[in-house]
C-alpha cells in the first residue's frame, strides 16, 4: 500500500513558487488612516460571513499542505479579532508551517504581545507613520501615538525580533519626519520600511507619495548604511543595513520600481475569498465553497485553479482606477 502522494506545490504560470499566505482575520480597524479607510466607512463584511477559527485553520492547513511555509495574519487590525492568540496558536501548530507573523497598527499591542509570543507568532510588523503626536493623529484619525509606542516596548520586552516598522510616506504630510524615524529605529533596533502609497480604493488614490528608491539611497548615505543583499522570496522590501548589521532601513516601492517578478504570495480575506494579487481583482470564493460542503480535495483543486490564473503583475501606474476595494479588505 502506498500513502497518497502529497499534493503538488503551488507554482504559477510565471514560474513563481507561492509559499506565503497573508490571512486577513478581520476587515475592521480602530484607526482610519487616510490612505486606507475613509471616515464613516460602513461597508464592512457581515459577521455571518467571517470564517470561524476552525474554518480559517482548515483553509490555512490546506495551503500548508501545498508547501506554503509562511503565514502572516493581517487585517484591518488583526488584534481586534476575538481570540487572536488562540487562533495564532492553532495555526502555529500546523505541521509544515515555518514562519508565523502578524502585521498590526500597534494600538492594542501592549495587551497582546506576551500572549502572541507564547502562541508562536515569530515576527511583528507595526505601522508607524510619524513620531509627532499631531501628525500621527492627522494620518490615523486618532490621537493615540502613546499606545503604539507602549505596544512597541511591550513587543520588545516579549522578545519579538525583528520588529519592522511600516511608514507610508506621504508628500507634504510626514515626509519631513523620515530622518527622525530612521534615528528612532537605529536607536531602538527596529527595521524601518518606507512604503510608497498604492492606489487601492479612493483613499489610496488620493494619497500623494514620492519616489522612495531615491530617498532610500539618500538616507543610506546620510546614516552610513550599506546595501543588504537578500535572496529570492525575501519580500517586497530592498534594504540597507548598519555596519554592525543590527538594524536596517528598507523601501517598498510598488510605484517607482515594481517587484512582481519575485512575488511569492496570495491573500485570504476574512470571508475566505482568495485574492490572487493585491493589485488585481482575480479571486476564488474558497470560503463559500467550504461552507457549501466542499471536500479538502475540492478545495485544493480550487486553490490550484486560482494559482493557475495568478496575474503577472499589478497595474497601479497604467490603470490606477482599477482597485475599488479598500486595503483593509485584503490586509495590504
Ligand atoms: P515580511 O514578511 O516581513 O517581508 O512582510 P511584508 O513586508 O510582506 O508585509 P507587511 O504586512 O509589513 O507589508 C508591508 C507593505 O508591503 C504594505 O504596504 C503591503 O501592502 C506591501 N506589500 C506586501 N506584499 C505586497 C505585494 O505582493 N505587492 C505589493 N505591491 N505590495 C505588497
Ligand atoms: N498603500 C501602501 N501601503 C498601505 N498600507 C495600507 N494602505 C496602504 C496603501 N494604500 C500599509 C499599512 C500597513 C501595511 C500592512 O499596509 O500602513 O503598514
Ligand atoms: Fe487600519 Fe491598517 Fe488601514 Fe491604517 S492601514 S486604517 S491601521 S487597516
Amino acid at each position: 500500500m502506498h500513502a497518497d502522494p502529497a499534493p503538488p506545490v503551488l507554482i504559477d504560470p510565471f514560474q513563481r513558487r507561492i509559499d506565503y499566505l497573508r490571512v486577513s482575520v478581520t476587515d475592521r480597524c480602530d484607526l482610519r488612516c487616510t490612505y486606507c479607510l475613509p471616515k464613516g466607512f460602513k461597508g464592512f463584511e457581515e459577521p455571518a460571513n467571517w470564517l470561524s477559527h476552525a474554518e480559517m485553520s482548515r483553509l490555512v492547513g490546506l495551503f500548508v499542505q501545498l508547501g506554503v511555509g509562511k503565514v502572516r495574519l493581517t487585517g484591518g487590525e488583526p488584534l481586534l479579532r476575538r481570540g487572536i492568540s488562540e487562533l495564532a496558536g492553532k495555526l502555529a501548530a500546523l505541521p509544515g508551517l515555518r514562519d508565523l507573523s502578524l502585521s498590526s497598527n500597534g494600538t492594542q499591542l501592549a495587551q497582546h504581545a506576551q500572549a502572541l509570543k507564547a502562541a508562536g507568532v515569530q515576527r511583528l510588523n507595526i505601522s508607524l507613520d510619524s513620531l509627532d503626536d499631531a501628525c500621527f493623529a492627522r494620518v490615523t484619525g486618532r490621537d493615540c501615538l502613546g499606545d503604539v509606542l507602549a505596544g512597541l516596548q511591550a513587543a520588545q520586552a516579549a522578545g519579538f525580533a525583528p520588529i519592522k516598522l511600516n511608514m507610508v510616506v506621504q508628500a507634504g504630510v510626514n515626509d519631513a519626519d523620515v530622518a527622525r524615524m530612521v534615528d528612532f529605529s537605529l536607536q531602538h533596533g527596529f527595521v524601518l520600511r518606507l512604503i510608497e502609497p498604492m492606489p487601492i480604493g479612493d483613499t489610496g488614490r488620493q494619497t500623494q507619495g514620492l519616489d522612495l528608491s531615491r530617498l532610500g539611497q539618500q538616507l543610506a548615505r546620510q546614516f552610513g548604511l550599506v546595501p543588504e543583499i537578500k535572496g529570492q522570496g525575501a519580500g517586497p522590501a530592498r534594504y540597507w543595513t548598519s555596519a554592525n548589521g543590527q538594524s536596517s532601513l528598507g523601501v517598498i516601492t510598488p510605484m517607482s520600481q515594481h517587484f512582481c517578478a519575485a512575488c511569492n504570495r496570495v491573500r485570504l480575506g476574512v470571508d475566505g475569498t482568495l485574492y490572487l494579487c493585491l493589485g488585481q481583482d482575480d479571486q476564488v470564493p474558497l470560503g463559500r465553497l467550504l461552507r457549501a460542503g466542499a471536500s479538502d480535495d475540492e478545495l485544493i483543486a480550487a486553490i490550484h485553479a486560482g494559482i493557475a490564473s495568478k496575474p503577472e503583475r499589478h497595474e497601479f501606474n497604467d490603470q490606477p482606477a482599477k482597485i475599488i476595494r479598500f486595503m483593509s479588505q485584503t490586509g495590504g
